[in-house]
């Protein structure tokens, strides 16, 4: 199972303004991010980042797997795609796997993705660098000891002021 990051972020880093605001992404990469999760039809959010999508937004409708961590065990959503989990990130590759998937692709929060890189289980980012600096926000990643090198696999234009940038994590 490949599982890859699909994420904007201002030039400075930060992947949320502090006021939650998401006036500052590219249809661009509203675009990319729909277009990865058409192809792999495997995706993992945390709640909060679900809580914005849905329902009107998320990008999985009736095909796929929409797996969103939380710790309610209560929690119900009216998309058929959607399992919601407290799993462990291995646990929930072995869900996908035993579900025919092959590739997976995070689209957030901070919480979510630190809970994968962690786990040592993500292959590869998709950085969209949106044209943006701004000081309070979310960083990418929270309580992540382990360091990471990058081999650069593909830099993209978007459009004339966003670029996408594909790294593949070495020691994954
Ligand atoms: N720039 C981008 O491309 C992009 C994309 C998506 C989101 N965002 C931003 O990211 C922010 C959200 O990030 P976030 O870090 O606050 O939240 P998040 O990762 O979206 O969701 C966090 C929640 O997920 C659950 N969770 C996370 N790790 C878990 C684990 N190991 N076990 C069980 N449950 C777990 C918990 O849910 P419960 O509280 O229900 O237990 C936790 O409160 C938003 O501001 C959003 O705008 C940015």
């Amino acid at each position: 199972m490949k599982i890859s990051i699909y994420i904007a972020a201002s030039a400075n880093g930060l992947i949320s303004k502090s006021r939650n605001v998401p006036d500052w992404l590219s249809p661009e990469y509203g675009a990319g991010m729909m277009a990865i999760c058409q192809e792999y039809k495997a995706v993992i959010m945390g709640r909060v980042t679900y809580d914005i999508l849905a329902p009107d937004y998320l990008p999985l409708t009736h095909e796929g797997t929409t797996v969103v961590l939380t710790n309610n065990e209560d929690a119900k959503s009216d998309n058929s795609t959607v399992v919601f989990t407290k799993n462990e990130p291995a646990a929930i590759v072995q869900l996908l796997t035993d579900r025919g998937h092959t590739n997976a692709v995070i689209i957030g929060g901070t919480a979510t993705i630190s809970t994968f890189i962690n786990a040592g289980l993500v292959s590869d980012i998709y950085f969209v660098i949106e044209p943006v600096l701004f000081g309070g926000g979310l960083p990418l990643l929270k309580d992540v000891a382990a360091e990471f090198k990058l081999n650069l696999v593909e830099v993209a234009k978007l459009n004339g002021n966003t670029v996408q940038l594909h790294y593949e994590i070495k020691n994954a």
